[in-house]
C-alpha cells in the first residue's frame, strides 16, 4: 500500500515537488546503520517498560539486522512513492519482514525527531574519531619532519617582507601548535557530539517511564540530553563541529597559502611532489599546486555551509521544524571536506621537497639590524638607543651600496664608537637563531622542546 506512516489524518495527495522537496531519504541513508542501532537499544529498553515481549524484542532485532544486511549489500528497495527519509524507510522494511503486527510497536513513545537526533550524533562521533586520527597524522608529520630538518634556517616574515631569521622547523611547528589546538578543540567538542537524546519523543518525554540512562549506555554515549526539548530542538552539536573544523580550515588555508608563495620560482624554498600538482593544458613548463589551491579554497565553503547552517537555525521556534533537517547535507559535506583536506594536507607535506640552500640565499644581512641592536644592548646601551643606531648602520650601508655585514669597523665606529672588533660575529645567520633560546624561540633547544610539546598532545597530554 502507498500510505505514509504518518497518513492516518491525511486525504489529497502531495505535490509531486513537495514530494522531492521534503524527502531527505538520498542523503540521510548514510545513517542507515546508526538508525538501526538506535532502534535495536529503543526496543530493547521498551522489554522492560511492558511495551514488548522478549519475543517481540527478538523479532524486532532479527528484522532490523536483516534491513541492515540489505542496506549492506546495497539490496535495499527504495520505495521513493513512500520512504521519505531513513526512519520511515527502514520502518516499512522492517514491517515487510517482520509483519506490522511487531513492527508497529517499535516507534511506541519515540519521535523521528528524538530518533534524528540520535542517528546524528552516533554518525557524527564516530566520524569525529576518524578526523581525529587524520589530524593526529598530520601532526605526526609536521614534528618528524620539524626534528629530521631542524638544521635549514630560511627568512622569518611579517608583512611578507623579510624580518629574522628562523629555522624552517619553527615555521613548520608554528601550524603544529595551530593544529594542536585544534586537536584539543576537537577532543571537547566530541564530548559534547556524545550525549544521548533518545527517550525525548516528539518534545515532552516518554510516557512509559523508558532507561535512558540504560540506552545512552547501550549506544555508547558519555551522557543524556538532560531537557527533551532541548534533545530535540538543537542542531548545536552540528554547529559547533563545523566551526570547530572551519577554524581548523582557517589554519590549513593560511598554511597552504605560506606554501604555495614558498613554491614560486621567486622563493623556491620547496618544491611539491608530482602527486599533489598538477600541469597547464597550454604551458609545458607549468607546475601548479593545485592541492593547495583547493585546501584554500574549500575552507572558504566550509564557513560558508557554517555560516548557513546558523543562519538556518536562529531563527526557529522551539522545538523541532522541518527546518533542522537543513543541517543534515551541511555536516555531511563538512565532514568529508575537512577529513580530505586533512588527507591532502599529510599527503603535501610527507612528499614535499625542501630546499635548504635557497632558503640560506634569500636570507640578507639586514635581517640582523636587530641583532646588532642586541649588540650593543649587551653592552649596556637602552634599546631604544640601540634601535636608532642599526638604523643609521642600513642607511649607512643602503648609501655605499654594501651589504651591512660588507661594513668594515671604522665605518661602523663612524655611527657609533661603541662596536668593537667583535661585532662582525652578529653578522651570522646560524648565531642568530641560536640566540632565540627561551621557551618557544627558534633556537634548536627551543624548537626540540616544541616538538616534544606536538608529541605529548598527540598522546591525549
Ligand atoms: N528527516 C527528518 C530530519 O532530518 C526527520 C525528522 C522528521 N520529523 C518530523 N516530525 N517531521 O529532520
Amino acid at each position: 500500500d502507498n500510505t505514509k506512516l504518518w497518513g492516518g489524518r491525511f486525504t489529497g495527495s502531495v505535490d509531486p515537488v513537495m514530494m522531492q522537496y521534503n524527502e531527505s531519504l538520498t542523503f540521510d541513508r548514510v545513517f542507515y546503520s546508526q538508525d538501526i542501532r538506535g532502534s535495536i537499544a529503543y526496543a530493547r529498553a521498551n522489554t522492560h517498560t511492558g511495551i514488548l515481549t522478549q519475543h517481540e524484542f527478538s523479532e524486532i532485532e532479527r528484522g532490523l539486522k536483516q534491513v541492515q544486511k540489505e542496506w549492506e549489500n546495497n539490496t535495499f528497495e527504495v520505495r521513493p512513492e513512500v520512504d521519505e527519509d531513513i526512519h520511515t524507510a527502514n520502518e516499512r522494511r522492517l514491517g515487510e519482514v517482520i509483519g506490522k503486527e511487531i513492527a508497529g510497536k517499535l516507534h511506541t513513545g519515540r519521535s523521528r525527531n528524538d530518533q534524528v537526533a540520535t542517528d546524528m550524533r552516533l554518525w557524527l562521533r564516530d566520524h569525529l574519531d576518524k578526523l581525529e586520527g587524520y589530524l593526529v597524522d598530520f601532526l605526526r608529520v609536521i614534528a618528524a619532519r620539524a626534528e629530521k630538518e631542524i638544521e635549514a634556517v630560511m627568512p622569518g616574515y611579517t608583512h611578507l617582507q623579510r624580518a629574522q631569521p628562523i629555522r624552517w622547523s619553527h615555521w613548520m611547528l608554528m601550524y603544529g601548535s595551530f593544529f594542536t589546538s585544534d586537536l584539543q578543540r576537537i577532543r571537547e567538542v566530541k564530548a559534547r557530539v556524545n550525549r544521548c537524546p533518545l527517550g525525548a519523543g516528539a518534545l515532552a518525554g516518554n510516557p512509559f517511564n523508558i532507561d535512558c540512562e540504560a540506552m545512552a549506555k547501550e549506544l555508547g554515549f558519555g551522557g543524556l540530553i538532560m531537557n527533551s526539548m532541548a534533545g530535540v530542538a538543537d542542531r548545536d552539536f552540528v554547529v559547533e563541529t563545523m566551526q570547530w573544523g572551519s577554524m581548523l580550515m582557517m589554519h590549513m588555508s593560511r598554511w597552504a597559502e605560506d606554501l604555495i608563495i614558498y613554491s614560486t620560482g621567486e622563493f623556491a624554498f620547496v618544491q611539491l611532489a608530482d602527486a599533489y600538482s598538477t600541469g597547464s593544458s597550454l604551458m609545458p613548463q607549468k607546475k601548479n599546486p593545485d592541492s593547495l589551491e583547493l585546501l584554500r579554497g574549500k575552507s572558504g565553503r566550509v564557513f560558508g555551509q557554517m555560516a548557513g547552517l546558523m543562519m538556518s537555525v536562529k531563527g526557529i521556534p522551539s522545538t523541532y521544524n522541518k527546518d533542522l533537517q537543513e543541517s543534515v547535507e551541511p555536516m555531511l559535506d563538512h565532514v568529508k571536506t575537512v577529513g580530505d583536506s586533512l588527507q591532502i594536507a599529510t599527503g603535501v607535506l610527507s612528499t614535499l621537497a625542501i630546499r635548504p640552500e635557497n632558503m640560506l640565499k634569500a636570507l640578507t644581512p639586514d635581517m640582523l639590524a636587530t641583532d646588532l641592536a642586541d649588540y650593543l644592548v649587551r653592552k649596556g646601551v637602552p634599546f631604544r638607543e640601540t634601535h636608532h643606531i642599526s638604523g643609521q648602520v642600513v642607511a649607512l650601508a643602503e648609501k655605499v651600496g654594501k651589504p651591512m655585514d660588507k661594513l668594515s669597523l671604522e665605518e661602523l665606529q663612524g655611527v657609533d664608537k661603541r662596536f668593537e672588533k667583535n661585532v662582525m660575529e652578529v653578522f651570522d645567520y646560524q648565531k642568530s637563531v641560536e640566540m632565540r633560546s627561551a621557551k618557544g624561540g627558534t633556537s634548536k633547544s627551543a624548537v626540540m622542546e616544541q616538538i616534544e610539546a606536538v608529541k605529548t598532545a598527540l598522546s591525549g597530554g
